[in-house]
């Protein structure tokens, strides 16, 4: 093994633990990768914030139009108001910073090189074969839909109550879910159970991802540039700053509004509303002071569901053609994750030339 594949095997916190001054060679991105100054937190603009708790009173119309517009223009908004117990969120970042906090041993019973959304893993990088750069984080990922004790049994036994606390958490994100759903089709003109139907069985999928502070910042990402595969994703934050959108050529970083989330359209929904809805490229950059957690609920279709431009979104669109190919998501997830996020599948090749 030559020492590039090392420092995958040891991953960021292992450096971090062992006071690394300076980022190693397969941490380093490439010069026009690399977080720059200049490109980012453009002034004025900021992420839209929609009001769940809006959706019920009189302003619903306005509200209907304020996410129609971040899901086009944006792909990603605030979500504030969403009714998710605050007591759920404070409990899983609790008992995912005590999962990091445990020896490495431990953590490493879980550890696989390569994911498949399938099956609980904890990782050191997206494809620890094949990634050319290794992002600055670790993190832990299991499915939690359709939650059974026999699921549940594949999920880390420790820290002590975890399961306890992530079932109690993946069962309130299913919920926030299927409202978010339901207003999404609305807003696409779709009937209510549209997207509910399209994504079939469905998919959930919890990804936590730990940033450790890294020494040369300037030098790494803890995830470079991607945009999401799955329908959308829910992403719980802490107050450190990291995660950062795409808009118009620039990176804008994003802010951290207490007790909200982060929404955001992933691949399938740009997908099936035939382009309307953005899928926009997002990464997290790290700092050399504290550590940062995201705790990041993709929600999307069952493997076994074919997704494909909705006929209906189509027909209200000027030139009322599909521009996208249709997909059985397992296919669309096996590219995923079987390249390297450097050769990252993109669903620019489903798109139908003009
Ligand atoms: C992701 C992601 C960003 C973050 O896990 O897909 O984009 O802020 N994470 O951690
Ligand atoms: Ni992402």
């Amino acid at each position: 093994m030559n020492d590039f594949n090392d420092f995958y095997a040891e991953g960021a916190q292992a450096l971090f633990d062992r006071g690394v001054k300076e980022v190693p060679r397969a941490y380093i991105q490439p010069q026009h990768e690399r977080p720059s100054a200049a490109a980012r937190l453009v002034p004025g603009k900021q992420l839209p914030v929609i009001d769940l708790s809006r959706f019920h009173g009189d302003g619903r119309n306005q509200v209907m139009e304020e996410l129609k517009s971040a899901c086009e223009s944006w792909g990603f908004f605030h979500l504030i108001n969403h009714g998710f117990p605050d007591s759920s969120m404070k409990a899983m970042l609790e008992v995912v910073r005590q999962f990091f906090e445990l020896p490495a041993e431990i953590k490493m019973r879980f550890f696989q090189k390569i994911g498949t959304g399938r099956k609980a893993r904890y990782g050191l990088s997206f494809n620890t074969e094949l990634d050319r750069v290794s992002d600055w984080k670790d993190f832990l990922a299991h499915p939690c839909h359709p939650l059974s004790d026999e699921l549940i049994s594949t999920w880390p036994d420790v820290p002590l109550h975890y399961r306890e606390i992530a079932t109690e958490y993946a069962k309130n994100v299913r919920a926030l879910a299927l409202r978010l759903l339901a207003l999404l089709s609305e807003s696409l003109g779709l009937r209510e159970s549209f997207i509910y139907e399209a994504f079939k069985g469905h998919h959930q999928l919890l990804v936590i991802n730990h940033y450790p502070p890294c020494p040369q910042p300037d030098l790494t990402l803890g995830v470079r540039g991607h945009t999401d595969v799955y329908g959308f994703t829910i992403v719980q934050h802490d107050d450190v700053p990291g995660l950062e959108v795409m808009k118009d050529g620039s990176w804008y970083a994003v802010s951290s509004i207490p007790n909200a989330f982060v929404i955001n359209i992933g691949d399938q929904l740009e997908i099936l509303s035939n382009g309307r809805y953005k899928s926009i490229k997002h990464r997290a950059v790290v700092n050399s002071e504290r550590t940062r957690f995201s705790i990041v609920s993709f929600y999307g279709p069952s493997h076994d569901a074919t997704i494909a431009p909705a006929a209906e979104v189509i027909r209200q669109q000027p030139d009322q053609k599909a521009e996208y190919r249709e997909i059985l998501f397992e296919d669309y997830l096996r590219e995923f994750f079987s390249r390297g996020l450097d050769n990252k599948f993109n669903i620019n090749s489903l798109k139908i030339k003009k």
